[in-house]
């Protein structure tokens, strides 16, 4: 074809408008971006075409073989302008005082036509009064500074796939809508903030921008919320932060966010910031404000003493997902080095250490084996016991795109979740299977395909070990694990576990993402093996669009794991037993090293408990919070002797603290983040700490003051030195992911040096694909007629885990307390109402929260979040754990639900854990008896009361 006399060659379906950029003339345009769909609204970008009547408009007009093309000429040029000239007619004309100024499309073309005055004048009929729509906290919609060119509309629907925005009415009338007319806030707009990136004009703008103007500079960067890993561009103004936009090159995110990553980094300058450090001797003392190096001697001395008195092992650490792999990897450095023991975990204990080992023992490595990208190329996807529209929203948005054009979806998960059921999105199959019942589920798909005949045969002779596989296949043929025994205990028909099977089976590209719905259970990692089965059986591991897909939680769950954050492995997911590797670090470190694994988190609490566990350091990451059964958590706290939290907030842990350490955030450090698809990408530190001190100068000082040597001028030369040490990494630098564009996914070595998008091609990690038995194995924790309903658990949208960071943003506006969900028939039963108060009982302890009924989930289950500390939702669950790794049973807690009455009642609802705690934090020695109730025990009950689930 030819443009403006430049011949040029261009792949079929491209755009006139596309064309002409790639031959460097860029045509005038309103409606049209590069991200979206054409769709020709304003008549700017008009060109003329040889052969063709009129003038087409170049967005929306394919090229063709031999096509001659003009984009500029007098007629076009003063088509363009008279078309500028109607626009600005209803366009107020306050550039000079408007946010959008310096950086607005409409501007710009007004330029671009040169457009020197308006003939129409302002007397007729225009909307320069329009109101505002301020109801978003985030950014408003100011209607009269609207072009109607669409944009908004279509980013909802094609990048976000909400369908919040329409054009309302017609011709002059139109206007853009959110939901019937509600606003912003009261429409199912999920402010991801697409749209406003989208608008070419000050319509929808930021509302940090309308307060201080256009940014002046920007820094790549990484979300530190959730294991997507968005890529953000920080924009700034000095050190302060006017907005993040998600960066177009960003590849986990392909510039798209949501609400959290996009709007709620307030928290970062929160004026709840602890910035000195404190010390007290004892938990019921005041906090005293130090100097770094009398909080940092006093932490290690405390650290030593307690060494020289109860032994070697009477401390440990506690890494963060919260943080970068290089502060990670200094924290299990300074456990093993300085204190000499492999006393260390991480908050992936609670959350996806199943994945962890399940993956490893039958695909033989511990992570997921896929890009996000690779969603675009399945024709099947299993979501089970995961909710990505509320927790992995950027990931939840392309999988909606793939959908939509035509995907098949089957959703395992107990409630139903807005996937199941979402505008253009009706889930194939949904599964709500009772809480505890997902091995009994995945088993009985297995048998289905094994009884049918659905087995890729040639992939499992190939790639999988035989003698397993046999094992595998006689186990899951048995008559008791076929859909009819299943059906049963799941509480889901049979038909519908047959045909989702099948359509798993025989669909093409089948892909499977999970989340906490499967791991925190006490069979967490038999499913994660169920789920490798059917992957591995069907023949979908090891290319694009299929592949087994953990949903890690947060930002950096993968990383802190490999790292080397649990107590039995180094970074690279290496025994502590190995003394091949076990030499390799103690020559780098300079210190023996122990053989043995040292506690996990749970096993720290029990020790506290018992006295031989006294002393903590814990980085980022709020345990008497998070972790299962509060009253245990707290007890074990308080009989500690030195509890070091170091966190960006005085949090619930640190009520137990005797050093607190300010921490920084991910705007104040440099570093690295690796998402759930194991990218590593860069965190770049856009302003100075503000405390003084980033989290692994931190380490580094408390390690030296512990009398061992660890110092590093930057954390590049972290990353450096656990290149050297961690086979997976040795192609990884700084330097090495800039020329990456960003970003690379491990392993990145001699093998792999551009790193390694998809897993298991050729073959699996371990060699042949291993199946595993997956007998299905009832929790302990049953409903029975006192406690005969069963809560999960899961998150919101606009909260974020604990709530530390979200809930000092204006995401309260969407979520300002944890409701309980229950179903109409047991409220019913019980004369709840929505919005009524309500006391959540179980084993383990007692809560209460307000009430919403809905069918969301089925009867007999119940469902919250635990994003506020008020709730208190960890009062309730139980000991309960993983069999393999200890990952508490957060999804399944059998409790009674009945109405608060009293407002008395409702105000103390807290009290009997309260009561504990405040007895705990004025240093009571509670006996044995008063914290009876806090471990679950069933014999309390009497065994005829413990009914069938
Ligand atoms: S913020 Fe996101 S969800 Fe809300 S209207 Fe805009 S694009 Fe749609
Ligand atoms: S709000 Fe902005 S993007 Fe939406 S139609 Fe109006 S000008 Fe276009
Ligand atoms: S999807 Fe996750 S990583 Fe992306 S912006 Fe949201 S919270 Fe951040
Ligand atoms: S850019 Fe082509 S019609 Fe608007």
């Amino acid at each position: 074809m030819t443009i403006d006399g430049k011949l040029l060659e261009v792949p079929v379906g491209t755009s006139v408008m596309h064309a002409a950029a790639l031959a460097g003339i860029n045509i005038p345009k309103l409606c049209a971006t590069d991200s979206l769909e054409a769709f020709g609204s304003c008549r700017l970008c008009l060109v003329d075409i040889e052969g063709r009547r009129g003038h087409p408009a170049s967005c929306t007009t394919l090229v063709e073989e031999g096509m001659v093309v003009q984009t500029e000429n007098d007629t076009l040029h003063k088509l363009r302008r008279n078309v500028m000239e109607l626009y600005i007619s209803d366009h107020p004309l306050d550039c000079l005082t408007c946010p959008a100024n310096g950086n607005c499309e409409l501007q710009d073309m007004a330029g671009v036509v040169g457009l020197r005055s308006v003939r129409y004048g302002f007397d007729g009929a225009n909307h320069l009064d329009d109101t505002t729509d301020n109801s978003n906290p985030y950014f408003a919609y100011d209607s009269s500074k609207c072009i109607v060119c669409n944009r908004c509309v279509r980013a909802c629907e094609e990048v976000q796939g909400t369908f919040a925005l329409t054009i309302d009415k017609r011709g002059f009338e139109s206007r853009v809508t959110a939901g019937q007319n509600d606003g912003f806030l009261g429409s199912d707009c999920v402010s991801c903030g697409a749209c406003v990136q989208a608008c070419p004009t000050s319509s929808l703008m930021e509302k940090s921008v309308i307060d201080l103007g256009q940014p002046e500079h920007a820094v790549i960067t990484t979300c530190a919320y959730c294991g997507v890993g968005c890529g953000f561009k920080a924009e700034m103004k000095g050190d302060k932060v006017i907005r993040m936009t998600p960066w177009k090159d960003g590849k986990a995110n392909r510039g798209h966010a949501c609400v959290k990553g996009r709007f709620a980094w307030g928290y970062a300058t929160h004026q709840d910031r602890i910035l000195n450090p404190m010390i007290r001797k004892s938990i019921t003392d005041p906090w005293q404000e130090v100097s770094w190096d009398e909080a940092i001697n006093y932490a290690a001395s405390e650290f030593r003493r307690i060494q020289d008195q109860h032994g070697r092992d009477a401390v440990g650490g506690i890494t963060s997902s919260r943080c970068t792999n290089e502060e990670t990897y200094l924290v299990q450095k300074l456990v093993r080095a300085a204190f000499g023991t492999n006393n260390v975990d991480t908050c992936a204990r609670v959350c996806h250490s199943p994945t962890g080992y399940g993956l490893k023992m039958t695909l033989g490595e511990s992570a997921g084996t896929q890009t996000f990208d690779s969603v675009m190329h399945t024709d099947v996807v299993i979501v089970m016991g995961a909710n990505p529209s509320a927790a992995h929203p950027v990931f939840a948005s392309r999988l909606k795109r793939r959908l939509r054009q035509g995907a098949r979806l089957i959703v395992i998960d107990p409630r139903q979740t807005e996937l199941v059921s979402s505008p253009h999105i009706q889930a194939d199959y949904h599964l709500p299977l009772r809480p505890g019942t997902n091995t009994a589920m995945l088993t009985a798909m297995a048998h289905v395909i094994v009884a049918e005949n659905l087995v890729n045969e040639t992939y499992v002779a190939e790639r999988c070990d035989t003698a397993a596989f046999n094992e595998w296949r006689s186990f899951v043929s048995q008559p008791q694990n076929s859909p009819e025994v299943m059906a049963e205990i799941c509480g889901v028909s049979a038909d519908d576990i047959r045909g989702a099977a099948r359509l798993y089976a025989t669909g093409g590209n089948g892909s499977i993402y999970y989340g906490l719905g499967v791991t925190e259970h006490s069979q967490g990692s038999t499913t994660v093996m169920a789920i490798a089965n059917l992957a591995m059986a069907t023949g979908n591991v090891g290319r694009e669009g299929v592949g087994v897909n953990p949903l890690r939680g947060q930002n950096n769950v993968q990383g802190s794991c490999d790292m080397g954050s649990f107590p039995h492995e180094f970074p690279g997911y290496r025994h502590v037993s190995d003394n091949q590797v076990r030499s390799l670090f103690e020559q780098a470190w300079g210190v023996p090293l122990q053989s043995e694994p040292g506690l996990r988190i749970p096993n720290m609490f029990d020790a506290a408990l018992s006295g031989s566990f006294k002393g903590l350091y814990c980085q980022g990451e709020d345990i008497v919070q998070s972790d299962p059964n509060t009253q245990h958590v707290a007890a074990a706290m308080a009989a500690m002797e030195c509890v070091v939290v170091q966190d960006l907030f005085l949090n619930e842990t640190a009520k137990y603290a005797h050093v607190f350490l300010p921490g920084s955030s991910f705007l104040e450090k440099d570093g690295t983040f690796t998402n759930a698809e194991r990218r590593i990408s860069r965190v770049r530190k856009v302003m100075e700490p503000k405390a003084g001190m980033a989290d692994w100068e931190v380490t580094c000082a408390l390690a030296r003051a512990l009398g061992y040597p660890m110092s590093y001028e930057h954390p590049s030369q972290i990353m450096d030195e656990i290149a050297r040490l961690t086979p997976t990494f040795t192609g990884v630098s700084y330097e090495r992911i800039q020329e990456l564009g960003g970003s690379v996914q491990w392993p990145c070595n001699e093998q792999a040096p551009e790193g390694t998008p998809t897993m298991h091609i050729d073959e699996f990690v371990r060699g042949k694909g291993r199946f595993m038995l997956t007998q299905y194995v009832p929790t302990e924790e049953r409903s029975s007629r006192k406690f005969p309903l069963l809560l999960t658990t899961g998150r919101i949208l606009s909260q974020y885990n604990v709530g530390a960071q979200t809930r000092r943003t204006d995401n309260v506006a969407w979520h300002a307390e944890d409701l309980l969900e229950i179903h109409p028939v047991d409220a019913e039963d019980r004369g709840i109402r929505s919005g009524d108060k309500v006391s959540v009982k179980s084993r383990a302890g007692e809560t209460a929260l307000r009430a919403t009924v809905t069918e969301r989930v089925q009867p007999g289950v119940v469902y919250t979040t635990f994003h506020f500390p008020e709730s208190g939702a960890n009062v309730v669950t139980t000991n309960n754990s993983d069999w393999a790794t200890n990952c508490p049973e957060y999804k399944v807690t059998a409790v009674q639900i009945q109405r608060v009455t009293s407002e008395s009642a409702w105000q103390n609802r807290w009290n009997r854990f309260h009561d504990i705690q405040q007895r705990l934090l004025q240093g009571e020695t509670l006996s044995a008896e008063d914290l009876a109730h806090a471990d679950h025990n069933h014999q309390h009950e009497p065994a005829e009361a413990v009914a069938k689930v």
